[in-house]
């Protein structure tokens, strides 16, 4: 069975009470139920790690290598200028798909770059609570040999 790491950023364990008409009214374990009734269905195993820390991500991120076989991140704000994240999912080698749930092209204009996304295999921005589970879907397009 694929096995499928999901990284939350910065502030994203604040989801429910954070920005509610931004981010909508879901916590992160709600988020992260329903990325698991999901891949029960695909027939994938995830593992969940949060962090408000850039070490403690990059530190998972590198742990993954052995333990899983793609990765699904928000990388919350760090998207947005961490050279040190980016380099962390391009040293991995495995398919990283980025998501957010707000869309960061029609926000502030700081959001709408991802230093990221280069090393990913695609973006998914803008479906709220969904972008997770449309990520998660992407994935295994791609691990189970369906798309590139
Ligand atoms: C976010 C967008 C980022 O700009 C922001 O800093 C976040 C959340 C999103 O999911 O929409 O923390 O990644």
């Amino acid at each position: 069975m694929k096995r499928i790491l999901v990284v939350s950023g910065p502030n994203l364990n604040m989801l429910g009470r954070r920005e509610p008409d931004v981010y909508g009214t879901q916590t992160l374990g709600d988020i992260e139920a329903a990325v698991v009734a999901r891949a029960d269905d695909l027939g994938v195993s995830v593992s969940f790690f949060q962090s408000n820390h850039e070490g403690a991500l990059i530190d998972r991120i590198q742990a993954a290598v052995d333990d899983e076989d793609g990765i699904i991140i928000n990388p919350g704000a760090l998207t947005h200028y961490s050279y040190a994240l980016r380099d962390a999912v391009a040293s991995v080698g495995l398919p990283v798909v980025e998501v957010h749930l707000s869309n960061i092209a029609n926000r502030e204009e700081f959001r709408a770059t991802s230093v990221i996304a280069p090393v990913c295999l695609g973006q998914i921005s803008g479906f709220g609570a969904d972008s997770y589970i449309r990520g998660l879907e992407a994935l295994c397009d791609v691990l189970m040999g369906e798309r590139q």
